[in-house]
């Protein structure tokens, strides 16, 4: 199933959630890889994904939406824009990322996210879109790689 699935039918949904579910059934701590998982699957984490969750793990309703809330890459509603996350930790600060995400603050075609740390500290600033990371940023590597991310999303 695709990441950057818009409109899934509810059967196909309810199937792919059970699926995840079923996977990790009698894992410790499975909150964050299930979240993960529906994240990954569908793009965020449907609102009618919740109650299955909460049930297979034995919590309420509002302790699962306050684990999604709680952490930024959880949504409940799709998101069309791409992600560039941008690292904002220390080594990153201290190469400049602070002007370099201040230069692309009105950029309205990608959402650009903090994320602390991408372990390549001594050539960032560094930036991550889905698994890749993207090192030695300035403010021209910087527009290429929206430029890309933009065309690639359209295409
Ligand atoms: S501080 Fe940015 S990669 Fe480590």
């Amino acid at each position: 199933m695709s990441g950057t699935a818009t409109k899934v039918p509810p059967a196909e949904l309810d199937a792919e959630i059970a699926r995840i579910l079923a996977v990790h059934a009698d894992r410790e701590g499975a909150m964050l890889p299930i979240l993960h998982d529906i994240q990954a699957a569908f793009g965020h984490v449907p609102e009618t994904a919740i109650p299955a969750i909460a049930h297979a793990l034995n919590l309420s309703r509002a302790e699962v939406h306050g684990v999604i809330s709680f952490y930024h890459d959880f949504h409940v509603e799709h998101d069309p824009l791409p992600v560039i996350r941008l690292c904002r930790a220390e080594s990153c600060q201290a190469r400049g990322v602070e002007a370099l995400a201040a230069a692309f603050a009105g950029e309205t075609r990608v959402r650009i996210e903090p994320i602390y740390c991408l372990g390549l500290c001594t050539v960032g600033p560094n930036a991550m879109i889905g698994d890749a990371v993207h090192a030695r940023l300035d403010t021209s590597r910087f527009a290429a790689l929206v430029e890309r991310t933009v065309v690639e999303q359209a295409a």
